[in-house]
């Protein structure tokens, strides 16, 4: 209801000004009164996955609540569950600002962060101090110090500190503003890593008595036989989710409009129909053995059932979110 009045003020200052000053709202007023504001009913439609009872299928995507700062106002909006993140061992400032553009007349955003975030320590503090109960998925990364080749032992090193607090583990190896990070994708990079999260988390759920889902999130850049081969070693080593997808560094659907050319990944409308054809891509290749988080361009209850036609079982959103506010979690949860 108020969304209209709060987007015209927010979309007056900076993006990064905006999303600061929407979080530090959310951070401070998620367990008072005041979260009437944007507090919605949730919907109650569980569907399980991996292993998982999510109370409705539209989540929270990766790299609003990095932090997780604000996971009880998230949560007091009816989100079926919460991803955040990307967190790294250390903490991190991110790339140069200005790293954060608006393609208004596309829906689009252009986000070249690099993974600015305070830490695991600090994500896991807030986690403690949240009232959350709700399902949350803590996405991994590593530092942009780390060279990339080490990159897995900062994900070993995530994957240990989060795995008592998270119910999924989401791998993050599609950011494009890490350099070098995507190449974790392909081949025998790609099988290294999985195999020793894998291993990692045997001994994991061994210690804690209790088995968490390992997600790899993936890029839309990809050729069909990239896709194939990610999947192959998806069911390989038996993966028990993928998201797809995260930003792509196409510019394609927006050339010519302002801000096209700055660098870093293009998420929103302009996202959607790509990030669809691999989700379609994945899911033949993929036949149901692992489930897929579809995420990309997610506006309207209409692009949330293509997402599902072509294979999702559950969704997230980012920028449908910033563009058309909590209303459309509502949405979409009350058409699928
Ligand atoms: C500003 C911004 C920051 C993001 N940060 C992250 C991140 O830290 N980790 C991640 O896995 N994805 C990140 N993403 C990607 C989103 O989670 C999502 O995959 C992508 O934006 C496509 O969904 P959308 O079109 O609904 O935004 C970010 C997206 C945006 C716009």
């Amino acid at each position: 209801m108020y969304y209209p009045l709060a987007k015209s003020l927010l979309f007056q200052l900076a993006p990064e000004r905006a999303h600061d000053a929407i979080i530090s709202l959310f951070k401070t007023t998620g367990c008072t009164p005041l979260s009437y504001l944007y507090r919605r009913n949730i919907v109650h439609d569980p569907i399980n996955v991996m292993g998982i009872s999510f109370p409705n299928p539209v989540g929270l995507a990766a790299g609003l609540d990095k932090n997780g700062e604000c996971l009880d106002a998230f949560a007091a909006m009816g989100f079926g569950f919460l991803e955040v993140g990307t967190v790294t061992p250390k903490p991190q400032e991110g790339n140069e600002k200005p790293r954060l553009f608006r393609l208004l007349d596309a829906e689009g955003i252009i986000n070249r962060m690099g993974f600015n975030n305070k830490g695991i320590d600090y994500l896991i503090e807030q986690i403690k101090k949240s009232n959350f109960k709700g399902v949350l998925g803590i996405n991994i990364g590593k530092n942009f110090t780390t060279p990339v080749e080490q990159g897995k032992d900062d994900y070993l090193i995530c994957l240990e500190k989060a795995y008592p607090y998270a119910s999924y583990i989401a791998v993050n190896i599609s950011s494009p503003n890490t350099p070098g990070l995507r190449t974790l994708q392909y081949g025998d990079a790609l099988d290294d890593l999985l195999n020793s999260l894998v291993q990692r988390r045997q001994q994991l759920a061994e210690q804690h008595g209790k088995y968490k889902p390992l997600v790899v999130k993936i890029a839309p850049d990809l050729s069909d036989q990239e896709i194939e081969q990610i999947a192959n070693s998806l069911i390989k080593y038996k993966i028990d989710g993928v998201i797809a997808t995260n930003t792509t560094i196409d510019r394609t659907m927006v050339e010519g409009m302002r801000y096209a050319n700055e660098q870093g990944g293009l998420s929103g409308r302009p996202l959607q129909s790509t990030s669809t054809q691999v989700i379609k891509k994945l899911h033949g290749y993929l036949c149901d053995q692992v489930p897929i988080i579809g995420v990309g361009g997610i506006d309207s209850a209409m692009a949330a059932k293509e997402k599902v036609m072509a294979g999702a079982k559950l969704i997230q959103i980012y920028s449908g979110f910033i563009y058309r506010g909590p209303e459309l979690i509502q949405q979409i949860n009350q058409a699928i």
